[in-house]
């Protein structure tokens, strides 16, 4: 063959493969309101810098009538490509390829790029829109899987790894997901569960909508699997995008940085907290009063609200996040505000990015079903990623910092280099109401007028307790602060922290309360 006839075959060859399930397939996922698999690879990146491998790779499987079957790609597409002129590896499953079930030879093209990316330090874009394990090709299928889980388990802390829900993903598709930093969802169309409708109807008799079961919503609000939430899939290749820019590309480096800006002059953090401690307010505004731009680009959004997690940027330089939000359950700590926010230092604590906590809450939440569920044990999640993270930890105490939560928030005794309270600051063991009501029984019980002996026992345990000055006294808080210095004082910190070298005893590992 002339050199000519081998590029028109190669050409023509490439044209097939191109064509993913076929045009009926495709019209269905577009029916569905979904993109193809390379277009939202290509929507991604920037434009023109997708590069594909493995385009010509076929499945291997011999049973059930899988032989005579012709699965373009092995219905996964990946490649390398840049965005904002940074390199990424990435992977998009292609529903319209026998619902992108994952086969022997998917499951090895998706390990290839894995691998690709840990070696080569950057980080990794899964989209997943996939039945789960290739039914036919048994065992094969879930070693695929195996292999894909142990590769997530591996990158896990070295390079970031981003997975986003574009379809009904189900069975393993779900889990290697859950072992990546970031999981994006969209609304309508991401769809995630373990056994789906059809088998629950089956073992329990119930019928339930996908929708109902693991959709967009469900992931982002109910179970936590979610950490981004979109209206359409573009708005989700946004965010992955602003992501992106605020974390660094492996854990050898740090965010990059960019030109500092003031925020903006519409955030006064002097008029935001309520002077009435019983007020509530919304705390994302401190957080934009305080970063650059006021551009705070918050994570799980709408799940565990009353802790607020997220990145903003101090002078050009990645911060994260961790406020509790007294606009929900007064920002107490429970089960799943300590799960977010210790996975989410982890994160940071990994990735090298400074964590700025920001505190006002009366502590951990009291009730039969947090004990039921676990609120020892989740609780203690918060306590060991503070107490593990070594890098930068600066805490500011706004108003109530309460009994476990004063010590969970990055309190000096979880090792915070920076530990800053507002004149507002209250530091106890618990509220004064309910100090007053314990310690002072007696005096109340027998008083002539125990309300009003409650209330003046109240105020002496306020007096004495409630304010930051016994903290401040005794070195646990370093300074006490005027919230306009807050920005000032933070930015300091940050810059006295650049060097910080802080060795622990050599272990394999610890053993988290996961
Ligand atoms: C082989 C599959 C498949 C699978 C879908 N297909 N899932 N083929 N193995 N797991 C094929 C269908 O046969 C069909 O092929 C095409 O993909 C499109 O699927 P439809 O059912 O027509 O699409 P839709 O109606 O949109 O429904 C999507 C779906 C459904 C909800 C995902 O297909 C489904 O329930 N699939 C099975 C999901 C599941 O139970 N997976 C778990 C596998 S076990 P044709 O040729 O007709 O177009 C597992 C265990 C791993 O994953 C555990 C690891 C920890």
């Amino acid at each position: 063959m002339s050199l000519k006839r081998n590029i028109l075959d190669l050409r023509k060859r490439k044209e097939k493969v191109l064509q993913g399930g076929g045009e009926k397939a495709i019209q269905k996922q577009v029916a569905m309101g979904k993109l193809t698999a390379r277009e939202r690879v290509t929507s991604i990146l920037d434009e023109d810098s997708f590069h594909e491998y493995d385009l010509f790779v076929e499945h291997e499987a011999r049973d059930f009538g899988m032989e005579k079957k012709e699965l373009h790609g092995d219905g996964v597409i990946i490649g390398t490509g840049t965005i904002y002129g940074e390199p990424v590896c990435i992977f998009a499953q292609d529903f319209t390829v026998a619902g992108g079930s994952l086969g022997l030879m998917h499951a090895r093209k998706i390990t290839k790029i894995m691998d690709h990316a840990l070696k080569m330090r950057v980080p990794l874009i899964g989209i997943n829109d996939s039945g789960g394990a290739r039914i036919q090709e048994g065992v094969n299928s879930l070693a695929g899987y195996g292999e894909i889980f142990f590769r997530n388990t591996l990158a896990s802390g070295v390079i970031p790894q981003l997975s986003v829900i574009l379809g009904p993903c189900a069975g393993g598709a779900v889990y290697s997901p859950a072992l990546t930093d970031f999981v994006f969802v969209v609304e309508n169309i991401s769809k995630m569960f373990i056994t789906g409708p059809e088998v629950i109807k089956t073992v329990l008799g119930e019928e339930i909508s996908m929708e109902e079961l693991g959709g967009a919503k469900v992931h982002s609000e109910i179970t936590g699997n979610a950490h981004f939430y979109a209206q359409s899939e573009n708005d989700c290749f946004e965010q992955i995008k602003k992501l992106l820019t605020f974390i660094p590309w492996h854990n050898g480096k740090k965010a990059k940085a960019f030109p500092p800006k003031p925020p903006k002059a519409e955030y006064k953090i002097e008029d935001i907290v309520p002077a009435d401690p019983t007020q509530p307010y919304d705390i994302r505004n401190v957080i934009k009063s305080i970063v650059d731009d006021s551009d705070f680009f918050e994570i799980m959004e709408n799940f565990a609200k009353n802790i607020v997690i997220g990145f903003g940027r101090l002078n050009g330089e990645t911060v994260g996040f961790v406020a509790n939000q007294p606009m929900y359950l007064a920002g107490v700590l429970d089960c799943d505000s300590s799960d977010k926010a210790a996975r989410f230092i982890r994160y940071c604590d990994a990735f090298n990015i400074p964590i700025v906590t920001l505190e006002d809450m009366p502590g951990y939440l009291p009730g039969v079903d947090q004990e039921h569920m676990g609120v020892i044990r989740h609780g203690a999640k918060i306590l060991y990623a503070y107490s593990e993270a070594t890098v930068p930890k600066i805490t500011v105490i706004i108003r109530k910092a309460y009994g476990g939560g004063y010590i969970a928030m990055n309190s000096r005794h979880m090792k915070a280099d920076f530990m800053f309270a507002w004149p507002t600051a209250e530091i106890a063991v618990m509220g004064p109401e309910g100090a007053a009501n314990i310690i002072f029984r007696k005096e109340i019980m027998s008083a002539e007028d125990p309300e009003a002996m409650r209330k003046e026992k109240v105020e002496e345990y306020r007096e004495k307790f409630a304010n930051p000055y016994v903290a401040a006294a005794k070195g646990y808080i370093d300074t006490v602060i005027e919230p306009e210095e807050t920005r000032k004082m933070l930015l300091h910190s940050i810059e006295v922290s650049n060097n910080k070298e802080d060795r622990r005893p050599n272990k394999k590992h610890g053993i988290p309360p996961f």
